[in-house]
């Protein structure tokens, strides 16, 4: 893996980029007063700019959607990117060498630049053999025989590498690049009497990063000679880890973010085919099963506010594959499986092939009728039984009743009760009873929070944004504690402050460490305007004071309930009362500091 970029030059990145001039790529932004710039959020449809950016601090945020944050959360959102990658590009566009800590020498700066350097004039020159006239027919009547023409072939990079010994090879070295570099590329390997091209007489796929970089290449047999495997990968290398890639996602990311879908197939053809059919949110592993690090990567695309929505629509050429798939999800993180769907088509057929028999059309609607991955499930283990017959049903029953059981968000189980029931041809009761207590068990009420425009919501903001605005004028906000906060989200908040206090003088910073929920929230508070003009020691104080009382107001009335319950007897309810009595002359102390309900 890369080594971790070293602190300092994260935080030279952050500070050093204009992140004016960065958003400036994406939007228009016009000024806005006050030192601020406006623009329509590259986030939300709007009509009207709600997307403002502080270059002053920093940092953007949207009043429309709420998305806000740094110069590198503003690239990551945009991009797509991880936090690596974001602080990589950005130092790009500053020409900047960043330094990183741990690992190998490997992938930082120069070394991965050669790299990717090489890999991209590999892809040209292949996708150049491509056109030769030759033994290069053959890769082009495979392209014809799966239904891709010239067009097709070029939107994808798709070339072919020569039936040589070392094409590529001599090709790259009268470009300067040495044969250890080719080697650690993965372009090469070492022969019996020197390096050797890796691929030879096959068609290749460049796979890119997401960010648009060819990293590797996938390469198919064309020749019943070749006894090597059918597809061939490059192998790990530094620029190359086929757990976290996916094919074609450097195409699709946009759609996949937009529509909030992805569709993964099974092979490179299948992400052709499934494109040219009109759906663009189509993706693929490289040579390796679908695992946790492409979950990460697709999550990525598919958040929202922290919450995940969208489709993950699986493709499976026939149904024992889909149904092996299916059934593990119901031991996985059942965040992403509840989103989760399966295409199967019925007869066996890959999109590739489907749209070579039936047409576009047909792959549109083999992904149209997708089917949720538990009922895709349940019913493959209904295959298994005899439902014309008692003795079948009840089995069913006994098998697929505990599948409901397993399925975490216990919200979605009654509706599966219900189905089953259709499913199996069976009384839902008896479903129910079958699946037991879990399914009605409630789903648990969370505190979610204050209502958003009552008074104490509103006074919390208050305190909040006058601390991340100006700190320096209050003497008395350290006398805050996060429990004075009702409102869940502004206690985090505040209580990110105040384990760092120091951290207010650069909110970037402060906000990078934060929870992208809380982070959010801090952006937002310390842009949006105070409700007051003359924002003076006087003031913030007042509003400390205002909001300690009402804190303490309901410990008081959370006192007093306690005591109508304790005994007068007991032993608790002597110190109960001193608490009290303490609690009520500090609450007349704050009334007389603090400005009242009048304030807000
Ligand atoms: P064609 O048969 O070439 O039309 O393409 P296909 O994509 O339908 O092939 P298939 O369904 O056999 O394989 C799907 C995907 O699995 C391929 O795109 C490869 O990524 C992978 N795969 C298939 N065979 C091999 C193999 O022998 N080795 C490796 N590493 N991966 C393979
Ligand atoms: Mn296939």
């Amino acid at each position: 893996m890369a080594g971790r970029i070293r602190e300092d030059d994260v935080s030279h990145i952050r500070h050093s980029s204009r992140i004016d001039d960065v958003v400036g790529d994406y939007v228009q932004l016009k000024n806005a007063g006050g030192g601020q710039k406006k623009g329509l959020c590259p986030f939300h449809d709007e009509k009207s700019p709600s997307f403002h950016v502080t270059p002053s601090k920093g940092f953007y945020h949207c009043f429309g959607c709420q998305s806000g944050g740094d110069v590198i959360s503003f690239v990551m959102k945009i991009e797509h990117l991880s936090f690596t990658e974001a602080v990589e590009r950005l130092a790009d566009r500053m020409n900047y060498q960043l330094t990183y800590e741990e690992g190998p020498a490997r992938t930082g700066g120069s070394d991965r630049k050669r790299l990717l350097e090489a890999n991209r004039l590999a892809a040209l020159f292949y996708q150049e053999q491509l056109q030769q006239p030759g033994p290069a027919q053959v890769g082009r009547e495979f392209l014809q025989s799966r239904g891709f023409d010239k067009a097709a072939a070029a939107k994808f990079g798709v070339g072919y590498a020569p039936d040589e010994w070392d094409a590529l090879s001599q090709h790259l070295k009268g470009r300067g690049f040495t044969d250890a570099e080719l080697e650690l590329a993965g372009l090469t390997k070492p022969g019996q009497r020197g390096h050797i091209d890796r691929f030879r007489n096959r068609l290749v796929w460049p796979i890119h990063e997401i960010s648009g970089d060819v990293v590797g290449f996938g390469a198919r047999r064309l020749s019943e000679a070749d006894t090597g495997p059918k597809y061939l990968n490059t192998p790990e290398t530094p620029i190359y880890k086929k757990s976290a890639l996916l094919y074609g996602l450097e195409m699709a990311k946009k759609e996949i973010a937009k529509k909030r879908q992805v569709v993964v197939v099974e092979g490179y053809t299948d992400v052709m085919a499934t494109h040219l059919a009109g759906i663009e949110t189509a993706v693929a592993t490289c040579g390796t099963a679908f695992g946790d690090e492409h979950i990460r990567i697709l999550r990525r695309l598919l958040m929202d506010d922290d919450a995940f929505r969208g489709e993950v629509i699986f493709t499976f050429d026939g149904d024992e594959a889909g149904q092996k798939a299916a059934l593990r999800a119901f031991n996985d993180d059942q965040k992403f499986v509840s989103q989760t769907f399966v295409a199967v088509e019925e007869r066996g057929l890959d999109p590739c092939e489907l749209r070579i028999k039936d047409g576009d059309t047909a792959v549109r609607d083999l992904i149209a009728r997708r089917v949720p991955l538990f009922e895709f499930a349940i019913k493959s283990k209904l295959k298994l039984f005899n439902l014309n017959t008692a003795e079948g049903r009840v089995s069913a029953l006994k098998e697929c009743a505990p599948l409901i059981n397993k399925i975490r968000d216990k919200a979605l189980r009654p509706e599966y009760v219900r189905s089953l029931a259709g499913w199996i041809g069976v009384d839902i009761e008896l479903v129910r009873d079958a699946v037991g207590r879990g399914s009605r068990e409630s789903v648990g009420a969370s505190r979610s929070g204050l209502e958003k425009s009552s008074p104490t919501y509103l006074l919390e903001r208050e305190v909040l944004k006058s601390i991340l605005q100006r700190s320096e004028l209050s003497q008395s906000w350290p006398e805050l504690m996060a429990e004075d906060f009702d409102d869940e989200a502004l206690q985090s908040v505040f209580a990110a402050i105040a384990a760092e206090p120091a951290m207010l003088s650069s909110i970037p910073d402060l906000i990078s460490r934060c929870e992208p929920e809380a982070a959010a929230l801090i952006t937002e508070l310390t842009v949006e305007p105070l409700r007051t003009n003359e924002l003076t020691t006087f003031f913030i104080d007042s509003l400390v004071a205002r909001l300690r009382e009402v804190s303490v107001t309901r410990k008081i009335s959370e006192l007093k309930s306690t005591l109508q319950r304790l005994d007068p007897e007991s032993p608790d309810y002597g110190p109960t009362f001193t608490q009290l009595v303490a609690l009520e002359a500090m609450r007349r102390a704050l009334h007389e500091k603090g400005l009242g309900e009048a304030l807000l």
